[in-house]
């Protein structure tokens, strides 16, 4: 376990916050094990009837840690070691409902996992980024249909391909979200939807959610990202982008062909 996922129960609900405030909750290895072993709980656990993801600080999740995705990429770490594959399939698979409250930045998967939650919060500073490709790599998660599904084909290509955020105001009018919150209320806001969720009657409303979408397709689709993106992790757009973070300097990508 990891002192960087919080867990806790609270009137049939299940809270998962997390808790990497000083590096914008980017998701280390650690991190996905311990997001999928509560999912795995949730499913499990009779006694909860709804799940709570949310974060502590300013940030809701910088994406994946790019420190892991720099291991990847100089094979220090195999993509079947990879814990993020594991949680996203149990993301997919999950029955129970899903809040989400999200504060300040969300980016990649900290955006990707938000189109498996059944409610979201967003506070009004929320900003959500897909940059995958400035990073020399694929949309994960199932998003390169759940996106387009959501937003239409041609936003959630630009929203792909520049990388730019989308604000709080255009995340609910674009379908992305369910409402905006003042930041100070976000995750109360989430709390009480989630704990009005598991006054339900969890049989019906775990029998709706498996009708509106379907988990194994969204496993399916993962597995065929999933082999894109870590071949993109080995190419030299990916070795460029990451050196340039770690530089803190735009990165340049014109003398690398396709
Ligand atoms: N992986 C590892 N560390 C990360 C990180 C990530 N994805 N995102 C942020 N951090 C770290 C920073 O390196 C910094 O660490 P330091 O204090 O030791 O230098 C700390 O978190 C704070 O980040 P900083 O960039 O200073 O905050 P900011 O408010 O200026 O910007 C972001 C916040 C999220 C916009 C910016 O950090 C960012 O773009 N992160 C990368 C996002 C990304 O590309 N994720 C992968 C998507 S597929």
């Amino acid at each position: 376990m990891t002192e960087h996922v919080l867990i806790a129960a609270e009137d049939g609900v299940l809270r998962i916050t997390l808790a990497r405030a000083d590096k914008k909750n980017a998701l280390t290895q650690a991190m996905y094990a311990a997001l999928g072993q509560a999912l795995a709980r949730a499913d499990t656990d009779a006694s909860v009837r709804a799940v709570l993801l949310e974060a502590e600080g300013d940030a809701f999740c910088a994406g994946n840690d790019l420190g892991d995705f720099a291991a990847v990429a100089a094979g220090k770490l195999a993509r079947e070691d990879m814990t993020a594959f594991k949680f996203l399939y149990a993301l997919a698979r999950v029955r129970k409902p899903i809040v989400a409250a999200v504060q300040g930045q969300a980016v990649g998967v900290g955006v990707t996992m938000l189109l498996h939650c059944d409610l979201l919060f967003v506070a009004d500073d929320a900003k959500l980024s897909v940059p995958f490709v400035n990073l020399g790599l694929v949309p994960e998660a199932a998003s390169s249909a759940l996106l387009p599904a959501r937003i239409g084909y041609s936003r959630a290509f630009a929203m792909f391909a520049f990388g730019e955020a989308v604000d709080a105001r255009s995340a609910v009018s674009l379908g992305l979200a369910n409402e905006v919150v003042p930041v100070s209320e976000v995750r109360a806001k989430a709390l009480a939807a989630a704990k009005l969720l598991a006054t339900k009657p969890t049989g019906a409303l775990q029998a709706m959610k498996q009708l509106m979408r379907d988990g194994e397709a969204l496993v399916a689709l993962m597995a065929k990202e999933s082999e894109i993106f870590t071949e993109c992790l080995k190419s030299p757009e990916t070795a460029e982008a990451l050196r340039a973070f770690a530089e803190r300097r735009p990165p340049d990508f014109s003398k690398i062909t396709g």
